[in-house]
């Protein structure tokens, strides 16, 4: 069934001022009737054949979350037998949900249908992000959002049913939450599950008349709002995956209520967001410069990010964009699963970008400089620091934080890059080289000029007692066809491929050098040069520091045959 085409016209222009419930899109399965532009159209159907390719019944790779994004895809496309599939998809979701109400977890989606439950008489422990992960209940709802709002005519009405009942107690659940309380992290600040909920509150309790989850929706939502206006920044900063997964969240504000926060404030967010995107983003490189506040990767083209497949669903596939090629099987490609309905969702989410940023996305407009800050209470009191330097074939970046635990807000020091160094180490189709500093400290300053970052440890002005580090690391790409032997850096200096690398400062000065090679980080094997030194580095005035400091030299050509 098709809409009526003045319908269509006032659904594209958004006139919908008075209405108080969901847009409803019934019947606009069509892709053009959905907006989307042809970049768009052929990223969507690009991730739907990965997709095809990968999928058995009953589950997408064994996850219903996943599963849930492809039936939306699947209900979009709606070709041959998609729906049937799609509806047999949600029918196996809902089986998987706790549907205990005693249990920490309750509302959330089993993680793989393949393990066990954790809870009641489970031999596994109930342990938060490893037994059971309460963020599926908000990943699962997300799609659910759009599958109910648009694309319900193609439901059988068992099906729709169970699917808003299996909404409705996830997001009873996720209000279970507290950050702090138990092992529950979700804080206002935990920006990514926390816009899931604020949409997800919103929409459920309108579709289903919950005033007191529609309450809490909007209380939630406030605080977001709130949070993000300190310092017009996410909590969770420049972070490859998880700005995608924030922008997403943000962009379904499409669906709801049009008197509710979210649908009022998410536009100028959105335009916020992706105005910083643009900065920090080095189309010379394909790739979002760091510190990144959590990474599963260091360059873009070598792992799937979320955020990456935004970008290239506004740049195009056409030349380089900031996802490996090919991406089916790429380094952290499941999460691709999204791409469908973040392309479904790109139009709402494309018209708040300006026309400065979407330029700035397609080419290096200058070499620049960019600060920002941003905070993340309870893990810190004053704003962190961000500095980046963006130039042609190498980006550099540090952020000054001071934090009550090692490793970042999300107490995972390999995905948490507070300094890091990204250049053009040739065509080699390893991407770019990298040197990432490994936090081992809670309290840092990383600053970036346009020749060198200098890592330092400043005693905590906040939580002075904390223990701190004796040693600083240095993580270093290793580049196919070269590398360094043991003594490497032993006079300070190296010629990586590329870029000229000279490490001064006390911690270099006095620490003891160590070089290692064979463990990875994110699934990359690197090189760890690490300095320990001693205690009485910090004294009077002076703190351990080290800068690194480059000179970039002609990327080598490689005997590889790439094209
Ligand atoms: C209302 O929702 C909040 C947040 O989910 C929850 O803590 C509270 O128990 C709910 N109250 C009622 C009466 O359901
Ligand atoms: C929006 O309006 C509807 C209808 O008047 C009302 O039921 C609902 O509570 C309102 N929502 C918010 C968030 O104010
Ligand atoms: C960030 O800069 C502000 C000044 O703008 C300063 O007050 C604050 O202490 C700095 N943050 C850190 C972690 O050093
Ligand atoms: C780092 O770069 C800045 C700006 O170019 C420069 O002033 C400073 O001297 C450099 N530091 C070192 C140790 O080279
Ligand atoms: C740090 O330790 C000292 C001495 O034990 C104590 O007096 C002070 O209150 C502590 N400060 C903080 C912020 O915990
Ligand atoms: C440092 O050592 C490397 C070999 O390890 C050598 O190539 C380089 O020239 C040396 N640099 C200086 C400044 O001595
Ligand atoms: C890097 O090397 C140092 C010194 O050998 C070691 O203490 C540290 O654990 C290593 N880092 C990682 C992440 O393995
Ligand atoms: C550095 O190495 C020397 C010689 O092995 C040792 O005596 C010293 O304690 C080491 N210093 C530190 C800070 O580890």
């Amino acid at each position: 069934m098709r809409l009526a085409p003045i319908l269509i016209a006032i659904l594209a222009a958004g006139i919908s001022q008075g209405a108080s419930v969901p847009r409803n899109n019934d019947g606009g399965s069509d892709l053009d009737i959905a907006g989307l532009s042809a970049n768009n159209k052929e990223l969507f159907e690009y991730g739907m054949t990965i997709m095809d390719n990968n999928f058995g019944l009953p589950f997408l790779w064994g996850t219903p979350k996943l599963s849930s994004w492809y039936a939306v895809g699947l209900l979009a496309r709606n070709k041959g037998n998609d729906a049937e599939i799609a509806n047999k998809l949600l029918a196996n979701i809902v089986t998987t949900q706790y549907t205990d109400p005693s249990f920490v977890g309750y509302g959330t989606f089993i993680g793989d249908y393949r393990r066990i439950y954790a809870g009641g008489d489970s031999p596994w422990a109930t342990k938060e992000y490893t037994s059971y992960d309460p963020n599926n209940a908000l990943f699962v709802t997300i799609a659910g959002i759009i599958i109910d709002s648009q694309f319900s005519h193609l439901l059988d009405a068992t099906v729709r049913a169970n699917l808003r009942k299996a909404m409705h107690t996830a997001v009873v659940g996720d209000g279970y939450r507290v950050g702090g309380v138990g092992e529950d992290n979700l804080y206002v600040a935990y920006s990514n599950p926390w816009y899931m909920r604020c949409a997800s509150a919103a929409y459920v309790g309108s579709i289903t008349g919950d005033a007191n989850m529609t309450y809490w929706g909007e209380k939630w939502a406030q605080e977001a709002v709130d949070l993000f206006d300190e310092y017009g920044t996410l909590s969770e900063f420049n972070g490859g995956t998880y700005a995608g997964v924030t922008l997403f969240a943000m962009s379904l504000a499409q669906y709801l209520p049009t008197n509710t926060t979210l649908y009022k404030h998410a536009p100028r967010l959105m335009s916020a967001i992706w105005d910083q995107v643009a900065e920090t983003y080095n189309p010379s490189l394909t790739t979002l410069s760091g510190p990144w506040d959590r990474t599963y990767g260091f360059d873009l083209t070598q792992y799937y990010g979320i955020l990456g497949s935004a970008i290239t669903g506004i740049i195009g596939m056409s030349g380089s964009h900031p996802m490996p090629k090919p991406l089916d099987g790429a380094e952290h490609y499941t999460d691709m699963a999204i791409i469908p309905m973040q392309m479904l969702t790109a139009p709402y989410m494309e018209s708040a970008i300006s026309s400065s940023a979407k330029s700035k996305l397609n080419n290096l407009y200058a070499d620049h400089y960019y600060t920002a800050q941003s905070i993340y209470p309870p893990y810190e009191k004053r704003p962190r620091n961000y500095t980046f330097w963006v130039e042609d074939g190498l980006s550099a970046g540090g952020v000054e934080f001071d934090e009550n635990v090692v490793g970042g807000p999300s107490i995972n020091q390999p995905s948490f890059s507070p300094g890091v160094v990204l250049w053009d180490a040739g065509k080699n189709g390893a991407g770019a080289g990298w040197i990432s500093y490994y936090p081992t400290n809670p309290s840092c300053s990383i600053i970036a000029t346009s020749s060198n970052l200098t890592i330092r440890y400043p005693p905590s002005l906040d939580y002075p007692n904390i223990t701190t580090s004796n040693s600083l690391q240095l993580s270093i790409a290793s580049q196919p066809d070269f590398q360094l032997g043991k003594t490497a850096f032993s006079n300070h200096t190296a010629s990586l491929p590329g870029l000229d690398v000279t490490l001064s400062g006390n911690v270099v000065e006095q620490g003891n050098r160590s070089l290692t090679y064979g463990a990875t980080i994110n699934d990359l094997y690197y090189y760890n040069l690490t300095y320990t030194f001693p205690g009485n580095l910090q004294s009077g005035a002076a703190v351990p520091e080290l800068v690194i400091s480059w000179k970039k030299t002609a990327p080598p050509s490689y005997n590889l045959i790439l094209q």
